[in-house]
Formats: structure tokens, sequence, C-alpha cells
């Protein structure tokens, strides 16, 4: 192994390998499979790049989309050792706060929009969505409307991995593996996926038809039994799937008609990746909640937050006593502050008007370029820089490959091989690269998609 730190002594990259198998409980991961094959380690980044066991890929997922200004960023590794030695921990419970704590909670209240400017800090995304579900039973517990208590999700949502997150997740495996009971009544809106939805319906007509889904629900349920509205601005996990430009703005209609708060789970598309600071002002709408992450930070310390507006902070704070909520490391000093720095860096360098002005628009030209027409892509989609090649075996019908030809895998196996990283879900590649990624870096991605595309198609051809 090379650049081992020179705490891990003289290990070798076998002796590693077999700890992790041995010790390592992984998310996400087949045990069995881990048995089979040893675990890749990776263990340097720099920019767009990742490396491990002397091969570099080029990161086309920033992680998992949090990595958004990049590995490496010396002023990040600089604030958190300024902050380690200066303040290494302290809480915030009971009124005490820290300086980087009051100065990021002020920080994400500036470039959000306008009414939200109060935040709860937490770890990770699961923590700030199921923070925003305790904050909308007590908002309308105040109200006296304790009876709106369920929460709408939709079809292919993500929102996290934590007991009453998963409960709202599209996967629904995630729920049910485990057996827990649904923290609350759930309802299950159609999402705004028009590739696989659509029909006949035009993408304008298919978005005010989801949207009417949602109000389906809170007239069956009740509108005086439903608290809140959860969705992603943009479906990222589940194949990035980009609403119609009507969709949302219906959906807000549709609640404010009904006085259904709306919760918007910023974790992927908040701070930029949509080439505005927030997914809200790509899609025309406001929310009345919204959750932070993963781009918070860019993924260099855990860190997470809950927004919520005036209306929903004057409710809540009124009159409440305690608030009995929180955790150890909630506006953890190094992790606020790496934040701060990380904000500071995507406003100083441009980086979101770069997204809106020339990378996301460069992105969709090279994507659609190398693969609009290729004979296995029924869809590229794409928003700012996320993006999504979605697979087909008939562009007419849109009928998929069966799962068990894991045509996609093969696609991502392909790209890996190239030295690329994507994501394969189900039956789309998905991309999520730094926001610092270059147009050669694009023409590459989409370049190398496009050869292992080729690949697939060919093997396909010779099986029949
Ligand atoms: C939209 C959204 N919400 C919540 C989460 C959960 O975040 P975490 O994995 O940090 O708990 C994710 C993670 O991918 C996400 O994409």
């Amino acid at each position: 192994m090379t650049d081992q730190p020179d705490f891990m002594g003289s290990m070798t990259l076998e002796q590693l390998q077999s700890y992790d198998r041995m010790h390592h409980m992984h998310s996400f991961t087949d045990p069995i499979a881990l048995k089979q094959a040893p675990p890749f380690i990776i263990d340097s980044a720099e920019g767009c790049y990742v490396t491990g066991q002397q091969i570099r890929l080029l990161d086309a997922m920033a992680g998992l989309g949090c990595v958004n200004i990049g590995y490496g960023r010396q002023e990040l590794a600089d604030a958190a050792e300024h902050v380690l030695s200066k303040l290494s921990y302290y809480h915030s419970f009971a009124a005490v706060t820290n300086p980087y704590a009051a100065s990021l909670a002020q920080k994400i209240s500036s470039l959000a929009p306008e009414h939200f400017n109060k935040v709860f800090f937490s770890n990770s995304g699961s923590e700030a969505v199921e923070t925003a579900l305790k904050l909308v039973a007590l908002y309308w517990q105040q109200k006296g409307e304790p009876n709106r208590k369920a929460i709408i999700t939709r079809d292919y949502a993500y929102h996290g991995s934590t007991i009453a997150t998963a409960a709202l997740n599209g996967n629904e495996a995630m729920a049910t593996q485990f057996g827990f009971a649904e923290p609350a009544p759930i309802l299950r809106a159609k999402a705004p996926y028009w590739y696989r939805e659509g029909g006949d319906l035009s993408p304008e007509e298919f978005g005010l038809a989801a949207a009417k889904s949602v109000e389906d629900l809170i007239l069956e349920a009740g509108p005086e039994n439903v608290a809140a509205f959860i969705g992603e601005p943009v479906q990222g996990t589940m194949g990035i799937i980009t609403p119609p430009d009507s969709y949302w703005p219906e959906v807000e209609r549709i609640c404010r008609k009904y006085g259904v708060l709306i919760i918007a789970d910023e974790v992927v598309s908040g701070f930029g990746r949509s080439g505005h600071w927030f997914g809200q002002q790509a899609y025309n709408f406001t929310a009345d909640i919204m959750t932070l992450a993963k781009g918070l930070s860019s993924a260099y310390v855990p860190i997470a937050a809950t927004a919520v507006s005036d209306d929903v902070a004057a409710v809540v704070e009124d009159n409440l006593g305690l608030l009995q909520h929180g955790f150890t490391t909630s506006g953890h000093p190094v992790s606020c502050a790496v934040a701060l720095k990380n904000l500071m860096l995507i406003e100083e360098e441009g980086m979101v008007d770069a997204i809106h002005d020339d990378k996301g628009p460069y992105f969709e030209a090279a994507l659609s370029r190398e693969l609009g027409s290729h004979p296995l892509v029924g869809e590229v989609r794409v928003r700012g820089l996320m993006a999504a090649i979605e697979f087909c075996k008939d562009k007419t019908t849109r009928e998929q490959y069966p799962a068990e030809m894991a045509v996609c895998d093969h696609v991502g196996q392909g790209c890996l091989m190239r030295g690329l990283i994507v994501r394969p879900v189900g039956n789309v590649v998905v991309l999520c690269p730094p926001f610092i990624i270059s147009h050669a870096e694009m023409d590459m991605v989409a370049s190398v998609l496009k050869e292992a595309c080729n690949d697939v198609h060919t093997a396909l051809q010779q099986a029949q």
C-alpha cells in the first residue's frame, strides 16, 4: 500500500483486507459477496480522482453525490486542524454554542430562500429528515391539530436509513427487512417519473397528473389527518428523476390549499448541484422545512442541518418548554468550521453559477451527444451536475431489460475497468460528479460510458 499514514505502521494490503472482512460490517453490502471477493481499499483522493490499490479512478459520483468541491482541498484540512486544536468539542445543549455553529447557522440562513432563518444541526441526512419529521409533529401539536400525522412520500423516494426515514423510501425492502412498525401513517404518491410512468402524456401533462396523486391522497385521508408532504426536488438515489417543470408548483398549490406542510429533502440538491443554491429555486417552489447534508461540508466531515421557515419556527418554539431532541455532536465545532469554509469556497469560486451557465449545459450536451441515440439508451436526463442514463430494450415501448440480465451493472463494470466510477441503480446509471469537473473530464465520462454501452450491446447481440 502507498501513502499510509504513519500510525498504520507497515500493515500490508492483505492484512487490512482480512481485518475488514473479519470485523467490518458494511453498509448496503451482501456479506456473501464480501466473503467471495476482498473489499477494495481506497486510500487517497485528489480533485475528481480516488486512488486505491495502485488504481486511479475518475469519480463521476463524487463519493455518494457529496464531495461537491472535490477531494483534498487544503483549506478544509486547515480549517479542521485549526479548530481541532482550539476547540475539539463542546456540545450545543442547554443554550451553549460555539463560534463555528453560530456562524454556520447564519451562513445557511443567508444562502437559503429568505424565509428560512433557523437551522437545527445533526450528523447525517437521515438525522436531518428525522428531525424534520419531529418538527412537523410538534408544529401540528402546537397548532392544536394533533390528528395531522400522515406523511405523504412518493414512489422512488430516498430519505434515509434510520427507522422512521426508511419507512418513507421507495425501496420498501429498506423497511420490510427489519419489520418495525411505521412511525406515522405513510401515504405514497406517484413519482413525477415521466419516462417510466408518463405513457402518452406530455411531460408537462404528466407533471400535473403526478401532482394530482398528492391531492387524491390528501382527500382520501382527509386533510385534517395529513401533516406533511416530503420530496426530493430531484429524486436522486433512485435514478435522478427530474420532474417536469409543471410538477412542483402544482404540488405546492395543492399542499397550500389543504394546509399540508412541505419538506424539501435537499440532502443531494442543496448547495448548488442543480445549478441553483437549492433545488426549490431550480423547480420554482418553496418549502416549509428543508433538510441538508452531503454538500454542506462536501462530506469532509459528517454534518447535516434541518432548516425551518419563520412560520414553522414561530409555531414550534412558542411556549414549547424544552425541545426534547438533540445529538451529542449537533453543531460540532470542527464540522461546523469545515462546512463554513466549504460554503465560502463554493461561493467565492462561483461554483453554482458555473454549473448553471456552463458545466450543466456542457454535461448535458456531452452525454446527449455520445449516448442520446445509443441503441441501449432510452433517456438521458440532466439537471445541473445530476444525470441519469436510463436503459431500455425497446425505445418505442420503453420496455426494460429483465433485472436478472443486469445490463446496467455490466455497463458500470465496463466503466470501472476503464477507470471511471458511475453508479448503477436498477436500470439507470447515475452520475453526480464533483463541481470542479472539467470539460475534458466530462467528455471522458461520456465517451467511456459510450464504450461500455457498446460492449454490452455487442454482447447482447452475440447472445441472441
Ligand atoms: C435525499 C436524501 N435524503 C436523505 C439521505 C440520507 O442521508 P444519510 O445517508 O447521510 O443519512 C440521502 C442519502 O443519500 C438522500 O439522498
